[in-house]
């Protein structure tokens, strides 16, 4: 397992940005859930009085209790029902110390003084979107310097929501995730694509893939598209979607979050319209399922190499590969201070084609001839 370090990224051992931490589903219970992300561990529940989701540094600042861990016999659970959730807070099960949604301590139920300012734990900024629970994360502790992205297609009523897929955790370092977003090379022999035009550009903190081709599943007759079209963005470091048109137009997200330096954890959903534009019925949702599973088991071909890769430190490109490196410097604009950004944007805008490709959205002189 190699680490930030060793693919020379950059200050920080996490990226700044937009992650994903939960499926909603997680959620459904009033019981807290004990997550780990960015080498940290976090109790995360939702509130039983606004019914939002809160997100709190895991350990108690009394005596280091972890305030999510399961925990079947302390009284403050087994009095909650078999939780330790009161209202928007969170009743520590060692002494009943209570954090309110803020993390600061609103109650000792031993203590009538006043209560020390130091008794609190962070609370982090989250949101709930996409049947999924979202964290800004930032090295540096400042506000969102990009939004979490706006889905239509989550809110379309022909469209098909899928259920998040989850992959698991890879033990490898995000880095060898996010190249996939250059790989031109491995889209023929993992994927089954017969490549016609394909192209890279990397815009602020957008990296972008454009490629269309055949495809020996995901297109097919009667499809969309006799042709398998992919537009796909990195938005931030770990939020991947793409809008695909082949067998059917749908909108795939994948998502990739820091577990510990070199580690993370992976979920796969599939938004898909209708065949015929309008609202589903039984049978678009049967056939919107089947693509969702198409999809991910396209996505697994790609997770199973890199479930068994060794960490890729000393590459051998060659002018036909995507452009690597340049998406390598792309990567390090979130692993240093958000000052430096603009240094390593310098050195990777723009648009970038392999050598032998053709770009998939040609020059004005070239559409011409
Ligand atoms: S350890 Fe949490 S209240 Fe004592
Ligand atoms: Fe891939």
């Amino acid at each position: 397992m190699a680490t930030t370090k060793d693919y020379r990224l950059g200050e920080f051992t996490y990226p700044r940005g937009w992650f994903m931490i939960s499926d909603a589903e997680a959620l459904n219970t009033h019981k807290p859930v004990a997550v780990r992300f960015f080498g940290q561990d976090f109790a995360l529940y939702r509130g039983r009085e606004s019914g939002k989701v809160i997100l709190l540094d895991a350990y108690c600042p009394h005596m280091k209790t972890h305030l999510a861990a399961r925990n079947t016999t302390s009284y403050v659970v087994l009095d909650g029902g078999g939780s330790n959730v009161e209202g928007d807070g969170i009743r520590c099960p060692y002494h009943g110390w209570r954090f309110g949604s803020d993390g600061k301590c609103d109650d000792i139920p031993y203590h009538d003084g006043a209560i020390p300012a130091a008794a609190a734990v962070k609370s982090w900024k989250v949101e709930e979107r996409y049947g999924a629970i979202w964290v800004w994360f930032d090295p540096e502790g400042g506000e969102p310097d990009f939004p979490l992205p706006t889905f239509e297609d989550w809110d379309d009523e022909n469209v098909v929501n899928g259920k998040w897929d989850y992959l698991g955790e890879l033990n490898q370092h995000p880095q060898e995730v996010v190249d996939n977003i250059a790989d031109y090379g491995h889209l023929s022999p993992i994927h089954g694509s017969t490549v016609e035009r394909f192209e890279n550009e990397f815009k602020g903190h957008n990296a972008i893939q454009r490629q269309c081709g055949g495809h020996r599943t995901l297109v097919g007759e009667g499809g969309a598209s006799d042709m398998l079209h992919t537009d796909t963005w990195y938005h931030g470091p770990g939020i991947l979607v793409s809008r695909v048109s082949g067998m059917f137009n749908s909108f795939m997200m994948i998502m990739h979050t820091p577990i510990e330096d070199g580690k993370v954890k992976v979920w796969h959903n599939l938004l898909v319209r209708t065949a015929h534009g309008g609202k589903p019925g039984i049978a678009d949702e049967v056939a919107a399922h089947q693509f969702q599973e198409a999809s991910l088991l396209a996505f697994a071909q790609d997770f199973e190499v890199w479930a068994q890769k060794a960490p890729c430190l000393n590459p051998l490109f060659i002018p036909s590969d995507g452009p690597f490196l340049k998406a390598r410097i792309w990567y390090k604009q979130f692993y240093n201070p958000r000052a430096k950004a603009q240094d390593y944007l310098d050195q990777c805008e723009g648009k970038y084609i392999p050598k032998g490709m053709i770009a998939y959205t040609p020059e004005p002189e070239e559409a011409a001839a």
